[in-house]
């Protein structure tokens, strides 16, 4: 295993460069199975979830071509016959269930394991299951697996209504309804940046879709979907991150650039919250220059379905509101419990307290680096945040979950002036 150690002062300067996004990589490699010739994705993150949905993939005899330093891949489901994801693989990482509306989309069967939580708690997927009904499969659950199949072979199409609306079930049941014999709508859909990008993905492989970036979104099952070759979009979560990080530890007055990232994929709602926090905003040319303020305003959020502020945001605005000087909330109706950060925050001397679905915090205290334990790929970031502009040193344990989202996070943020390495770490050895 490995650790970063963080010494904390240096301001951040420079420049970053966002990364391909995971969360939409993950669905455009997904569609790929929906049609038997090359398709060639650029712009992927090289990521530990990218490697891993890989490995799912390629248990079904889809050839995968992978060139992670290039952010390239080549996947070829001409080869395709099984149509198994193993609980080995899908245990690894939640996204691997999109292989349901896959498989039973482009082959009218699927065995796939079901998901399991995470560290926050349960991460259901009723609605993946109820909308593969709805399309016409029979579903059964056999020793954890979601064992599907469609009569006839191939689904009939349907409608659903999503309660609530869900990133991931939006996009399993449009890979499954994409090659439907019918229609299919799904109401209450998801219009995050990752799922519209994800449907003009299948838009250019021949799919019949209304409604894209709506709620209601319709789609007329085709009997085919052609090869393509397609760009993922740049990682939302990490343009934000890199936002906050600016804000946190930039120099007042001073821009820090923020390279191949879309502020409008962040909704209006973080970018409203991130102006009034004080920080400028400027945009030319594709690069975004964050100007943070003499003094940080503490701001509250309440984080929602986009347009509203990203869940996976919210770790990272408490560090940053724990550098205003004044107090804030942050509330989480998305997923309960997702706090899993607060307790290493406070071993930092971050002044954060859980009350229910939300964190008190009372900003402007010294923040201390000592060690502290990552637990879920969002808290993990938002410790590395804190031990910046920590006095002294921090050791942030248990990187791969940050290795999950980030690509060479240490190698971007040293590289724009941050005091950060990864170090070979062995936990469980004895304390010397
Ligand atoms: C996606 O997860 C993202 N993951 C998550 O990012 C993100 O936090 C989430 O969307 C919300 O934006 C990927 O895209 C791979 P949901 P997903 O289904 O699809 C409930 C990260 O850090 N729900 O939109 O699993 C669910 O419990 C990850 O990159 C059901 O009740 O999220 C939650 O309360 C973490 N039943 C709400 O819907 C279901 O069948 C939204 O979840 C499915 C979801």
């Amino acid at each position: 295993m490995d650790k970063l150690v963080i010494r904390g002062g240096n301001p951040l300067t420079g420049s970053l460069t966002v990364s391909g996004s995971k969360n939409t990589a993950l669905p455009l490699m997904s569609a790929a199975l929906l049609t038997d010739g090359p398709v060639t994705l650029t712009n992927v993150p090289d990521l530990k979830d990218i490697h891993t949905f890989r490995r799912v993939i390629e248990v079904t005899g889809t050839t995968v071509d992978h060139e992670p330093g290039h952010h390239r891949m080549t996947l070829n489901a001409g080869s395709l016959t099984d149509i198994e994801a193993p609980y080995e693989l899908v245990k690894r990482m939640r996204a691997s269930f999109y292989m349901l509306g896959a498989l039973l989309g482009r082959m009218g069967k699927a065995r796939v394991s079901l998901p399991g939580g995470c560290a926050w708690g349960p991460r259901p997927v009723d609605l993946h299951i109820e909308g593969m009904k709805a399309l016409g499969a029979e579903i059964s659950l056999d020793q954890g697996y979601v064992v599907a199949s469609a009569p006839g072979g191939r689904l009939s199409g349907g409608c659903m209504t999503l309660d609530p609306s869900s990133v991931g079930a939006t996009i399993n049941i449009a890979l499954a309804a994409s090659l439907a014999r019918g229609g299919s709508i799904i109401e209450n859909a998801a219009i995050e940046p990752d799922v519209v990008h994800f449907c003009h993905m299948l838009q250019a492989m021949g799919a019949r879709m209304n409604g894209v970036g709506t709620r209601t979104l319709e789609i007329e099952g085709v009997d085919r979907l052609e090869p393509v070759d397609f760009e993922n979009c740049p990682d939302r979560i990490e343009m934000g991150t890199f936002m906050i990080a600016a804000a946190i530890a930039g120099r007042p007055g001073s821009a820090i650039e923020i390279r191949n990232g879309r502020t409008d994929h962040l909704g209006d709602a973080f970018l409203e919250a991130f102006k009034w926090t004080g920080t400028q905003i400027k945009e030319r040319d594709g690069v975004i220059s964050v100007v943070p303020p003499d003094e940080l305003r503490p701001v509250n959020v309440t984080t929602g379905i986009y347009p509203g502020f990203p869940t996976d945001l919210q770790a990272q605005w408490t560090v940053l509101m724990a550098r205003c000087a004044g107090n804030s909330k942050v509330h989480e109706i998305v997923y309960p419990d997702r706090f899993k950060h607060i307790p290493e925050l406070q071993r930092m001397g971050v002044n954060a307290i859980i009350v229910g679905d939300e964190v008190m915090i009372e900003g402007g205290k010294p923040i201390q680096g000592t060690s502290v334990m990552s637990t879920d790929l969002r808290a993990s970031v938002s410790l590395v945040l804190a031990g910046m502009v920590a006095e002294g040193e921090t050791h942030v344990l248990r990187v791969y979950h940050l290795d999950r989202g980030y690509e060479r996070l240490e190698d971007k943020l040293s590289g724009a002036g941050i005091d950060i390495e990864r170090v070979r770490f062995d936990e469980w050895a004895d304390p010397s």
